[in-house]
């Protein structure tokens, strides 16, 4: 009955030699029947397959067992199936009926269903980044048209009062009671030009014209511009540059607002001493959903750090924690900037304190 069953079986001791293969199985698998008797089961199976945990525990299987194994047949051809291990007792010796059946059609359907379901959450990730910048890039036109109307509407006013205010202050006398308020007007005048200036850098943001450009040098000037910043918060400063970065087309102008913006902010964050680093490196991330290699830029503070709460909104337009004196504008220049140069932009608290920006150049491009 087993030998003319429909379904490739085989009988093994408990030692797992084979002492029956119905025909079924010789024919599935490529085998004479001399080939099959006194072989030992796990020979049927895949290399990788014959250390398997089942094969060491044949004698005390109990009740029937089945696992997905790749068998290997004569002819060298894997595939799986899934072995069903049914235990029964034969003249007071535990022996198996083995009953084997082919599931690579199973196995492969399985496969493409998880390609499938990984690749749909891949798209869904992407569609959402992509939903994400869309929304942003219209908030940020939008806003940039508002901004660049009203900075031209006051850049000339401003720049008028400014300048009377400082013919003032250089006609009256340095005892006269006005020079203190005099002064006040022209230090929130300046501010608000400084204002207005941000607000145009935002919205008459330029693409970029690209040179090939050496980071590491572009990098070095801008840390010299920030010195009297940097002395005057008795800030320190690290390099940690693991390598020489090949050099890479950027617009120099523009790319150097980038590390003045977030050199600004880390200086802001430590009011009184603390250590602005800097990184060079290469990263090949693929969390930035292209593959390739990147120079990574790292720039961080040891300072006040960014609170739960905020660190989703740092790249909002004109959002800002620092009140009157900030416009908000700063890192949503940085990255529209980053985005020009098919870049990114990232900003993280450290563990212990302070934050940390990492900026993505691609290599190539
Ligand atoms: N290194 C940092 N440490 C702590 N907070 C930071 C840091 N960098 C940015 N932030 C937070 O992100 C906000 C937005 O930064 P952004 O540079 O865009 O604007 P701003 O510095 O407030 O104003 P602006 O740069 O226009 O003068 C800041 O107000 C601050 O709360
Ligand atoms: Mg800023």
């Amino acid at each position: 009955m087993i030998e003319e069953a429909r379904l490739p079986l085989l009988i093994v001791d408990s030692k797992g030699r084979i002492i029956f293969a119905n025909k079924w199985l010789k024919k599935c698998m490529g085998y004479i029947r001399l080939e099959f008797l006194n072989n030992n089961l796990q020979n049927l199976c895949a290399p990788y397959e014959q250390n398997r945990y089942i094969f060491s525990c044949l004698p005390d299987i109990k009740r029937t067992t089945e696992v997905d194994i790749d068998l290997q047949q004569k002819n060298g051809e894997i595939f799986t199936a899934n072995v069903s291990f049914a235990p029964f007792d034969y003249r007071q010796a535990r022996h198996l009926l083995i009953i084997v059946r082919d599931v690579t059609s199973r196995r492969i359907r399985e496969v493409k269903i998880r390609e499938d379901e990984e690749r749909y959450h891949r798209l869904l990730v992407e569609r959402n980044m992509l939903q994400d910048q869309l929304h942003r890039s219209s908030k940020v036109a939008f806003m940039g048209e508002l901004a660049a109307g009203i900075a031209h509407e006051i850049n000339n006013p401003l720049g008028i009062i400014l300048g009377f205010v400082q013919d003032i202050l250089d006609e009256i006398p340095l005892n006269d009671p006005l020079i203190e308020p005099i002064k006040i007007i022209e230090q929130e005048t300046a501010r608000c030009v400084n204002v207005v200036k941000n607000l145009l850098d935002f919205a008459r943001l330029k693409p970029p014209e690209r040179i090939p450009v050496d980071i590491v040098e572009l990098l070095e000037s801008s840390i010299v511009l920030m010195t009297p910043r940097i002395k005057k918060n008795k800030v320190s400063i690290k390099r940690d540059f693991d390598m020489e970065p090949p050099s890479i087309k950027v617009d120099p102008q523009l790319v150097q607002q980038v590390f003045l913006n977030i050199m600004i902010n880390a200086i802001q964050a430590m009011p009184d001493t603390g250590v602005l680093a800097f990184g060079i490196g290469i990263a090949s991330k693929a969390q930035l959903h292209k593959p390739g290699d990147w120079i990574q830029i790292t720039i961080s503070d040891t300072g006040i750090g960014i609170s739960e709460k905020d660190i989703h909104r740092v790249f909002d337009p004109f959002f800002t924690t620092k009140g009157s004196k900030g416009t908000g504008l700063g890192l949503s220049v940085c990255q529209r900037i980053m985005e020009d140069h098919k870049g990114k932009i990232e900003i993280e608290n450290l563990k212990g304190a302070g934050t940390i920006c990492s900026l993505y150049f691609p290599i190539k491009d």
